[in-house]
């Protein structure tokens, strides 16, 4: 395998939106983004993954997108960005942007065109079809609920949605819209960015003879359950269901085609890379042909980590990936629940925090950080429906309130299903607005009040025990440390089946990473001599040879 820069590198995801408000709007920017740049750079990192950050109606938070080659108006413009990216790559920090290939905003031009008539030049460009008499064409579903069609009186045929009815598929079966498509990608990589996240990348094509998908279940049976057990009721739909569902939506053999094409393209330029919103091995490709990396999103698990949790998964990771595979390891993204708010059973969550940071920050492939990760932000209940901007969270509500449950049991189940809850503004410093935006301002998403109780960079900054400087003193050993970065992997035993260890080496190093995961002291048999190189409990410099008695949550890094 060839390394390259994106195998060494610690990225961070951005999310525009509530990043840094530099305009005081209430709404991140990127002129924003390009005052941080400095605190990026202090905090270590090499890349940056923006989620969306162009012009969109934002039914789905900017990944419905209305325009490909520019920059949402809210956000600033295009000359901002390439100041950005100039100012970003004079840092060595590298740029890569989201890249939305399943569907278009219904407000894209495009789709406009498409749905003025059937004769309009664009019509092909989306998937359109006669209904099954007064039916949609098929009982296929959208991920986000009820049918995937959606009928269009203009011209009395339905389109095809995966996501939302605001989020039509493109026809990648149209050649005309693998060009535009490819012309978008070159329009970015021609200005300098540094690769793409493709979103979604599973659902690009589904089968063109739209046979009913087999399971018994319809996407909503799947999001009511979803928000019944937030109430505390029992899953009822079975998980393995949600597979059946969509067998004829996702994941077919044509998507390989594109990612073929894409990585086609992107090889004409230096040094770019394609990480793919999947987990599919098979889009590594045959000889490494389409996408360079993957995610592993098994990080994300809904509970703190066990011992035998991550050893179980860590084995089953490395059975999979073939020689060469790279993957994205990562904790949290815009999706998923706060890291923290997972961790905190009540007992230990800024221990289990770091113990989760240090697990990614030494575990070998490419860490991803979500903002306000490093000083521990956590999940935000959104107080009132009208403040609420994931249109996913409000179509749960409208499901669970016609199947006639009380508000006030809907509401509070609405506030933990919301993706909201992850994306509410960054907090920079104990300030009105968490130092966000200017006091006084009505923040697009509600700062989490948190902020106030040291929750924020100003005041991690100059706290050297912050969670904050725990993610750069573990970033800068990475990247200072030859085995933790590039060393390969493999467990280690050290008596001791409670305690998760492991060595990384290179041909010139080695490195134990010994994580204490139990609220109970545990005993670990080391029978090399080795240096302290990271030590949560004040150890140091000492070389080891024996039993060690790590405390709870406790974390040592050892070189020898
Ligand atoms: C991806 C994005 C998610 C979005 C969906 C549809 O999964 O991460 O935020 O809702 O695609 O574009």
């Amino acid at each position: 395998m060839t390394r390259k820069w994106w195998h060494d590198a610690v990225f961070y995801q951005i999310y525009p939106r509530s990043f840094a408000d530099a305009n005081g709007d209430g709404i991140g920017d990127i002129n924003g983004m390009r005052q941080k740049l400095d605190y990026l750079a202090w905090l270590g990192i090499d890349a940056v993954w923006l989620s969306p950050h162009y012009p969109s109606p934002q039914y789905d938070c900017g990944y419905d997108i209305s325009d490909y080659c520019d920059v949402a108006p809210e956000y600033g413009t295009l000359d901002d960005f390439r100041a950005f990216l100039a100012e970003a790559h004079a840092r060595n920090i590298r740029v890569i942007i989201d890249f939305v290939l399943n569907h278009t905003s219904h407000l894209h031009s495009w789709f406009i065109e498409s749905r003025s008539s059937k004769d309009n030049p664009k019509r092909d460009w989306y998937i359109w079809r006669d209904g099954d008499g007064d039916n949609p064409p098929n009982n296929w579903q959208s991920t986000f609920g009820g049918s995937a069609w959606e009928y269009d009186p203009t011209t009395g045929q339905y389109y095809y949605h995966f996501f939302l009815k605001e989020q039509p598929d493109l026809n990648w079966r149209n050649p005309q819209v693998v060009q535009a498509m490819l012309d978008v990608a070159r329009f970015w990589l021609d200005m300098g960015v540094d690769g793409f996240r493709l979103d979604a990348v599973g659902t690009i094509f589904e089968d063109e003879h739209l046979p009913n998908h087999i399971s018994p279940y319809r996407s909503v049976d799947f999001l009511r359950n979803e928000v019944e057990v937030q109430l505390g009721k029992p899953r009822t739909v079975p998980e393995k269901e949600w597979e059946r569902l969509f067998v004829h939506q996702v994941n077919l053999p044509q998507v390989h085609d594109i990612m073929k094409a894409l990585r086609h393209l992107t090889d004409e330029y230096t040094d770019r890379v394609l990480i793919g919103e999947t987990a599919d091995i098979p889009y590594l490709g045959d000889g490494h042909d389409e996408l360079h990396m993957i995610f592993n999103f098994n990080l994300l698990r809904d509970a703190p980590f066990t011992t035998d949790w991550i050893r179980e998964n860590l084995t089953k990771q490395y059975a999979q990936l073939p020689p060469g595979g790279w993957m994205a390891n990562t904790l949290n993204n815009h999706d998923s629940t706060r890291a923290i708010s997972r961790y905190d059973d009540g007992t230990a969550p800024i221990p289990r925090a770091k113990l989760s940071a240090a697990l990614l920050l030494t575990l070998e492939f490419t860490p991803f950080l979500y903002n306000g990760e490093e000083i521990g932000m956590s999940n935000f209940e959104v107080p009132h429906r009208d403040q609420m901007r994931d249109t996913l969270a409000l179509l749960m509500g409208d499901i669970l309130i016609n199947d006639g449950h009380p508000l006030d049991e809907v509401y509070p189940a609405m506030q933990k299903m919301t993706r909201d809850r992850c994306r509410t503004p960054m907090h920079w410093a104990n300030a009105p607005n968490g130092g966000f935006s200017p006091e006084g301002i009505c923040t697009w998403l509600p700062v989490h009040p948190e902020y106030a109780n040291g929750v924020n960079v100003a005041d991690q900054q100059a706290d050297h025990q912050s969670l904050l400087h725990f993610y750069r003193t573990l970033i800068a050993l990475r990247k200072s440390t030859p085995a933790l970065q590039r060393g390969d992997y493999r467990e280690w035993d050290v008596d001791n089946d409670r305690l998760f260890a492991f060595v990384r080496r290179t041909d010139t190093q080695i490195c134990a990473v010994l994580l204490n995961f139990e609220a109970t002291a545990q005993l670990a048999y080391i029978y090399l001599p080795m240096r302290v190189i990271f030590s949560t409990h004040g150890r140091s410099g000492a070389l080891l040879n024996g039993g060690v008695r790590l405390s709870p949550f406790e974390i040592l890094i050892l070189e020898g």
